[in-house]
């Protein structure tokens, strides 16, 4: 749990050298013991519930994700000795539902063909039946989520750029990263413009991310937060991953590249304004992460 936050930066060189009156830095959440950015809230979720007694150690912890947050909730329910159940629609990959078990959660499977709407239904029913026995953190409307992004990754971007920074890129997901962050940063005594990115079709590959205008408007969003939002194709985002690997040496997943195509967007348009600036990115994970599911099972299990 100490592992926790404290992320390097990285300053791009290859990718970046059309632009030289600009500085590129990506935060790597990677680094985080999880391996995602949702260790930060995950974390925050649980001690906060702990201290104000929502959770206690008899409860168990239930929500419906297959993806990085479930990674969090079972890493630190091993940590503190919580149990934790995960529902899930029953296709979802067959390494997303080892990593969980591998930690000691157990998995509820929710009907394929409601895919996550259907896990989020089930899991409202389960906690509806037997309120007392579950401790539901429910990451799109608990303020937790975007607080450990206020008080840990903002001001760990102010620590390392400080004054420096002029803009921020971060991809929508919960929404918790950009909400925290760019409440921070904007109350940071020079101005900083925090772009959002979201995929720029409701169907795509960016996995993280949600396309807002065809989904369920996480409670925690607040539209007036982001200075501007930057739709990116999925396409832009698998490609600039890869170059990020090829050219970087740099290994990230899809929602990563897709902010760092974006990052690079706004660092032409800076350089082109002649009064050079510094854009952080957030890297949301690694790209091994997506080897399983997408590439490997998709063409020989599927
Ligand atoms: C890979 C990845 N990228 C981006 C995000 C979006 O972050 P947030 O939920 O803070 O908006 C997530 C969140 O689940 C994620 O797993």
């Amino acid at each position: 749990m100490d592992a926790v936050g404290n992320t390097p930066m990285l300053r791009l060189h290859a990718v970046t050298r059309d632009l030289p009156d600009v500085e590129v830095w990506l935060k790597l959440e990677l680094a985080n013991p999880g391996g995602s950015v949702k260790d930060r809230p995950a974390l925050r979720m649980i001690t906060d519930a702990l201290s104000d007694g929502r959770l206690t150690p008899d409860k168990i912890l239930v929500d419906s994700t297959s993806g990085n947050t479930g990674v969090a909730y079972s890493l630190f329910g091993a940590a503190l000795g919580l149990r934790v159940r995960l529902v899930m629609p029953s296709n979802v990959s067959k390494a997303r539902k080892d990593i969980a078990r591998s930690f000691g959660t157990d998995i509820v499977f929710s009907d394929p063909m409601e895919g996550s709407d259907g896990a989020i239904r089930l899991v409202r029913e389960l906690v509806a039946k037997e309120p007392e026995r579950y401790f539901y953190p429910d990451q799109y409307s608990n303020p937790s989520n975007w607080r450990a992004h206020y008080d840990g990754t903002a001001a760990e971007i102010l620590d390392a750029v400080g004054d420096r920074l002029t803009h921020f890129v971060a991809g929508l997901g919960t929404t918790g990263t950009m909400m925290g962050c760019a409440r921070r940063l904007h109350e940071h005594g020079r101005p900083v413009e925090c772009v959002a990115i979201e995929p720029s079709d409701a169907l795509h590959g960016l996995e993280g991310l949600k396309h807002l205008a065809s989904s369920l408007v996480p409670a925690i969003y607040d539209p007036e937060v982001p200075d501007r939002i930057l739709p990116v194709m999925t396409e832009d985002g698998w490609d600039m991953a890869d170059r990020l690997a090829r050219e970087e040496g740099l290994h990230v997943g899809h929602s990563s590249g897709a902010n760092v195509y974006a990052a690079l967007k706004v660092a032409a348009e800076v350089q082109k304004s002649g009064r050079g600036g510094c854009v952080v990115a957030i890297v949301a994970d690694r790209g091994d992460r997506y080897f399983a599911p997408m590439k490997w099972e998709r063409r020989y299990v599927w």
